[in-house]
């Protein structure tokens, strides 16, 4: 093989490694593969329904059409229409979410590490942002008919600083994006994570973080 030739095959390679590193959820085999929500086999994703029993109502849902209850500590609900609520979105790599918020509401720091988020505008305002690996924080106020963009993987959130509530539609590269929701995860998980992991972390004595513990437990 002369150098131009194993040159270009290692170009080949590299382009080929690169893309299933960067892709998001793996790619489809077939038309469609229903979930089979019930099933006790674990696959990556969820195993097939019978093609007979797939109906229309495997492709379709209303969930997202109605407003959220907002009446909870943060002031804001997210309703998901993922692959667990739309069984027909299994393989397909994609779904949505709504996200509703009260006056002065906040979907508090969160990741998605299986996901990029953008949102849609549906009514008010938002203050939302994300944060580098960098650290560095990129913000914005966002209107009615206004998108953002959140890269997958890292830590953003959205804040009504309205006097009226807020609504958006997420839109995901994912079937589950998952959700780690930055507060919660530490200070209401189950089992509990160790106090003095908390106060070293955070700087602060086990008082603060007691009292942080007892406001986010479930
Ligand atoms: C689809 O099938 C389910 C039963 O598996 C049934 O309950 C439902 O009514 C059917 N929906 C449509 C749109 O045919
Ligand atoms: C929120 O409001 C709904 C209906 O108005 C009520 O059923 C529910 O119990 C409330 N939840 C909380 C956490 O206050």
């Amino acid at each position: 093989m002369n150098m131009k030739v194993s040159y270009l095959l290692f170009l080949m390679t590299l382009a080929l490694l690169l893309a299933s590193a960067v892709s998001s959820d793996p790619d489809l085999l077939q038309d469609l593969c229903v979930a089979d929500l019930g099933s006790g086999v674990k696959v990556n994703g969820f195993t097939c329904k019978e093609a007979a029993k797939v109906n229309a109502s495997d492709f379709f849902s209303n969930i997202l059409a109605k407003t959220g209850a907002t009446n909870n500590t943060y002031g804001s609900v997210v309703t998901g229409a993922n692959v667990q609520k739309v069984p027909g979105l299994n393989t397909l790599g994609v779904s949505l979410s709504r996200i509703d918020y009260a006056p002065g509401g906040i979907n508090p720091p969160h990741t998605h590490p299986r996901a990029t988020e953008v949102v849609f505008v549906l009514e008010g305002q938002l203050d939302v942002g994300f944060i580098t690996t960098a650290n560095v924080l990129i913000s914005k106020t966002i209107n009615k008919g206004d998108i953002f963009v959140f890269p997958k993987g890292l830590l953003h959130f959205q804040n009504n600083n309205a006097k009226v509530p807020a609504a958006v539609i997420s839109a995901f590269n994912s079937q589950l994006p998952g959700t780690q929701s930055i507060a919660t995860t530490l200070f209401a998980a189950t089992p509990s994570v160790p106090d003095h992991v908390l106060t070293k972390t955070f700087q602060v004595g086990t008082k603060q973080v007691h009292k942080i513990k007892s406001r986010l437990s479930p």
